[in-house]
């Protein structure tokens, strides 16, 4: 059986190089639930069971009918798509219908505001683009404070004070006139500084030019570099160490004060930091669920510092971990929250950032526009894909809960079998991650080369295709764990097929039989 495609010239032919390696190049023509088809080269299809899940965007599974089937009434009535600038858009109607859900799921009262985008990372840069807003418009209000500190102070001078010795030598001054220009210069160098932002060791954001310096993985961040503010970044079970990291980068505004009858220099903090981002369930770094512990520290630390906390719910969010957001679980309160992936439906893309009315910037909405953010059609698919999680009291959610439990001891009594070859399994609902072992210090020479490549599972999951017809990945900065992140409507059929290949698989690594796997 042969599923390369053949290597392409004019797009990902280097990626594809890497996939067929692995013998994970393929061309799916058709997908449908948890099922994506392949052509078996003789008019056919054949059927592989797909936990790869569109990243984690198949919540409802490829082609739900009943999304298809309300796309398609869409399309027939004609919707607009594009009605753009028109103040009125069907993008109101998700916020609205988020609001409910949010407010029901944080327990709080407060209104949330809506920004749209088209995927994940570019709703993460609206976040970012949010947070420095806000940071900027506090900038502007202290130097603001600063000028008009200057003012009384000059109306003192004229009427008989004078700077302070220590005022003036401090700035290598020697008239009043020359220090407040001092204060002006340096305050305007401090306010251009590039903010920076604080986020989780092991963390994923997303890889355009400002959410990539957010992901922590330095292969994907560092070329980058130059182009974005900077994240100082924390372990998940550290968070009380962003403490050191903001007395570290610490930066004073100046600024004076008349204090019996001479003007004295006063420091004020500058703003340095513009948001703290963390998943609430950190998928790249292979599916490790914030604890309660940490959740808490979060907010600690982001109400200290003045900064908003961002959950980015792209991946743990729309009932993927048995609640709408994964935020849920460890108690975690963000001021925003970010959605994508799953919101979509499996067949629009769409992106949102909700925002809280206490931290909003109304001002935003008229800085920040996209063409085809909120269009008609996403949104009223996105809609669809609220309704139906919602229905029945949440029945959704309850069975993301059940099929995840019984996936989970499914998979557990395999790592029992094995805990010579598997680490864990860990997560939440419906996004689980099962760790192996790490094999560099393998008798066998594949298993290490493929370990020191970070490419151990991709051979595990080239074999599982190949003899299992089962599509797995890994996560991407945790190349040792397989990600399993299928819809609600997993069967136990599929579940128990896979706790069986994963035993297979188990059974090879644990025999050290590279050539079995590499075949
Ligand atoms: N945030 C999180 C938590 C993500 O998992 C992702 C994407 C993004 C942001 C970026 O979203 O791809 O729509 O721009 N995660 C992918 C994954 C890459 O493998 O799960 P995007």
């Amino acid at each position: 059986m042969s599923l390369s495609p053949g290597a392409p010239e004019f797009a990902d032919s280097h990626l594809i190089e890497l996939l067929d390696g692995f013998g994970l190049a393929v061309k799916y023509v058709r997908a449908e639930g948890d099922t994506l088809y392949h052509d078996d080269g003789a008019g056919g299809e054949i059927g592989v069971l797909d936990l790869a899940s569109g990243f984690g965007s198949l919540i409802l599974g490829h082609h739900n009918p009943e999304i298809v089937a309300h796309a398609k009434q869409l399309l027939d009535e004609q919707v607009p798509v594009h009605a753009q600038f028109s103040g009125y858009s069907f993008g109101i109607d998700v916020a609205a219908a988020l609001n409910r859900i949010l407010r029901r799921e944080l327990g709080t009262e407060e209104k949330f505001y809506g920004l749209f985008g088209n995927s994940g990372a570019e709703a993460v840069e609206i976040a970012i683009k949010h947070a420095e807003m806000d940071r900027g418009m506090k900038v502007a209000e202290l130097l603001d404070g600063i000028e008009a500190n200057l003012a009384t102070a000059a109306e003192a001078v004229a009427g008989g004070a004078a700077p302070s010795a220590a005022a003036l030598a401090a700035l290598g001054v020697d008239t009043f006139d020359a220090l407040a220009e001092e204060v002006r210069r340096r305050n305007a160098v401090t306010a251009a500084r590039q903010p920076l932002f604080l986020a989780l060791e092991g963390g994923f954001h997303g890889k355009l030019v400002s959410s990539i310096q957010l992901t922590y993985n330095a292969d994907f961040r560092t070329p980058f570099k130059a182009l974005a503010a900077q994240a100082r970044f924390v372990p998940a079970d550290r968070v009380d160490l962003a403490a050191k990291i903001v007395e570290e980068e610490r930066v004073a505004l100046l600024d004076v004060e008349v204090r019996a009858g001479a003007v004295e220099l006063v420091e004020r903090d500058f703003p340095v930091f513009a948001a703290f981002f963390a998943e609430p369930i950190m998928g790249e770094a292979g599916i490790k669920p914030l604890t309660a512990d940490t959740a808490r520290k979060l907010r600690e630390v982001c109400d200290a510092v003045g900064v908003p906390l961002v959950a980015d719910e792209i991946q743990s969010g729309m009932g993927r971990s048995g609640s709408f957001l994964a935020s849920v679980h460890s108690g975690l309160r963000p001021d925003y929250v970010v959605l994508a992936k799953s919101l979509g439906g499996g067949i629009v893309k769409t992106g949102v950032v909700l925002v809280r009315e206490s931290r909003y910037r109304k001002e935003f909405e008229l800085l920040h526009t996209s063409t085809f953010g909120k269009d008609g059609f996403s949104s009223r698919v996105a809609l669809k894909v609220l309704e139906m999680l919602e229905a029945d009291d949440g029945a959704a959610y309850r069975r993301a809960a059940e099929r995840g439990a019984r996936a989970r001891s499914a998979i557990e009594a395999v790592v029992a079998e094995f805990p010579d070859v598997l680490l864990e399994v860990r997560g939440q609902g419906l996004m689980l991650g099962v760790q192996f072992h790490d094999q560099s210090g393998s008798a066998d020479e594949l298993f290490r080369e493929w370990s020191e490549h970070h490419v151990f599972a991709f051979a595990l999951a080239g074999y599982l295709l190949h003899e299992k017809r089962i599509r797995i990945f890994s996560t991407a900065s945790n190349p040792n764990t397989l990600r399993f992140e299928p819809s609600i409507f997993i069967t136990d059929e599929q579940i128990d097929a896979f706790a069986a290949a994963l035993r297979d698989v188990a059974q090879v690594v644990r025999d050290q039989d590279s050539a079995k796997l590499a075949r």
